[in-house]
């Protein structure tokens, strides 16, 4: 790089960056930090951000004192979520008095949600990007830290973190506006992606070494563009040589339909795994929350997928203390929950959201109930989730090693349960059969048979 360009660049962009300018300029050294917050949308944003770092030989940091750049991928889905943004940008801004030169990017649904008003609160923060269109906001990242990188020669969507595993975004928004819910406001409307986009995209990341594909949007199972639903999508992702396994999340109940239950059951490379957000049984409740079906309804999805897919797990997502909430609409959800025998559930303290309808209804179960409730469904989750595992003991399952750690390997059940095992990188990126040896609540510990 020549002298006279790092001069021009000095003068558009002020002396006061000239340090940081040197570190790019000079001596080809970036190191940057990104943090991700909330759900796996912004974690397949991050990622692609990521890549585009890397190509731009950045070099990937662990510590905040470390970083020259330092991204915020924020999530605004609940209060105490959209806390943890503004406890990181509290430390941020210490440490920033220490080096001037940090560039701090905030992005995400807080970014969406706030906007310049982050900026206005964390006078450390240099650039605040909302969600509308993932590409532009990389490119006015890299603006910022005076790099330069074509999206189109990133390869989208490949998660650093696991070359076996890989995230593929088929649609943006939602469209449902449960009244608790934050994200259509912060999201947007809901847009199904291209289908060549998708596939492309799919065969891409397979192309380089993943195995399995997980489809992500806020409510996967309403997919479409053109004449082509959710159901035809995984068919023809299920058609892509070298692909073994495909999940997806997140559906909502009222979208699940038979021709997606018949794919579940018939396709092999379709995982026997399914998140099924019920919120609440009591059907007062789930009208409040405006979900647009009743605790029966969930309940006969529930046996007819089990019926179509006898080995498949359930798993799904509960509020406590939603407005009007009682003792006895609790016990339905309770008593649900007994009944169900989810394989795991994510339980959630009712937290009202400007915006949604539900913020102008009363917050009327107290901090100290709603965490009575959480911990009722937790322990009752646990117990079961426990059981389960259990039961697996001494049985054989095929499983996709996905991760090898320095002393043992990290693989999945077709029904989404991790298996630990000793360590033999031949294995990494295959199916293998295992027997289940022991089982803790989150997790297996098996042996490769044979
Ligand atoms: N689109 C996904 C949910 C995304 S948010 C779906 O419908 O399945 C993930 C979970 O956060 C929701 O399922 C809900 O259980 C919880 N959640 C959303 N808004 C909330 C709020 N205001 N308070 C508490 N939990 C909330
Ligand atoms: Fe939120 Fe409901 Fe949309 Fe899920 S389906 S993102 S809970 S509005
Ligand atoms: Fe949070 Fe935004 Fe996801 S609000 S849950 S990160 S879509």
């Amino acid at each position: 790089m020549s002298l006279s360009f790092n001069v021009s660049v000095e003068l558009k962009y002020g002396l006061k960056s000239l340090s940081f300018i040197k570190k790019v300029f000079w001596y080809n050294l970036l190191n940057y930090l990104i943090k991700t917050l909330g759900c796996q949308v912004n974690v397949c944003d991050s990622d692609k951000l990521d890549s585009a770092f890397s190509a731009c030989g950045a070099c990937k940091v662990d510590s905040l004192l470390d970083a020259d750049v330092f991204v915020l991928n924020t999530c605004s889905v609940r209060m105490q979520s959209e806390q943890k943004t503004f406890s990181y940008l509290g430390r941020v801004e210490e440490l920033k008095q220490q080096n001037l030169d940090m560039k701090v990017v905030v992005m995400g649904c807080v970014a969406e949600r706030l906007g310049y008003d982050i900026k206005k609160r964390f006078k450390s923060v240099d650039l605040v990007i909302g969600t509308k269109d993932v590409d532009d906001s990389i490119s006015k990242i890299m603006d910022l830290c005076y790099l330069k990188v074509s999206l189109k020669k990133i390869i989208p969507n490949v998660s650093p973190r696991s070359q076996i595993v890989s995230h593929i975004t088929i649609m943006k928004g939602c469209n449902n506006y449960c009244s608790y819910c934050i994200v259509p406001f912060v999201r947007g409307v809901e847009k199904s992606f291209d289908y060549n986009t998708v596939i492309n995209e799919c065969s891409l990341v397979v192309k380089n070494g993943a195995r399995e594909i997980i489809l992500l949007g806020q409510n996967v199972s309403s997919y479409k563009h053109r004449n082509v639903d959710f159901s035809l999508l995984l068919k023809s992702v299920a058609l892509i040589k070298n692909l073994k396994r495909i999940r997806f999340t997140t559906n909502h109940p009222k979208d699940l339909n038979d021709d997606l239950i018949n794919v579940i059951a018939t396709n092999p490379k379709t995982c026997p795994h399914v998140h099924l957000p019920m919120q609440s049984a009591s059907n007062k409740i789930l009208q409040s929350m405006n979900r647009r079906y009743t605790y029966e309804y969930y309940l006969a999805l529930i046996e007819k997928l089990r019926v179509a897919v006898p080995d498949i797990e359930i798993t799904t997502d509960i509020i406590v203390g939603f407005p009007g909430e009682t003792d006895e609409d609790f016990e339905c959800t309770l008593s649900a929950v007994k009944a169900i025998r989810f394989s795991g559930l994510y339980v959630f303290k009712y937290s009202p959201r400007p915006n949604t309808r539900a913020f102008e209804m009363s917050d009327n179960v107290s901090t100290i109930e709603k965490k009575r409730r959480h911990a009722i469904i937790l322990k009752e989750s646990n117990k079961i989730s426990a059981e389960i595992a259990l039961k697996m003991v001494g049985s054989n399952c095929q499983v996709l090693v996905e991760k090898i750690w320095n002393n043992f390997m990290e693989a999945r059940t077709r029904n989404g349960r991790k298996v630990f095992l000793k360590i033999n990188k031949e294995y990494f990126g295959k199916i293998i059969n295992v027997v289940i040896k022991e089982a803790k609540v989150n997790s297996l510990f098996g042996d490769v048979i044979g």
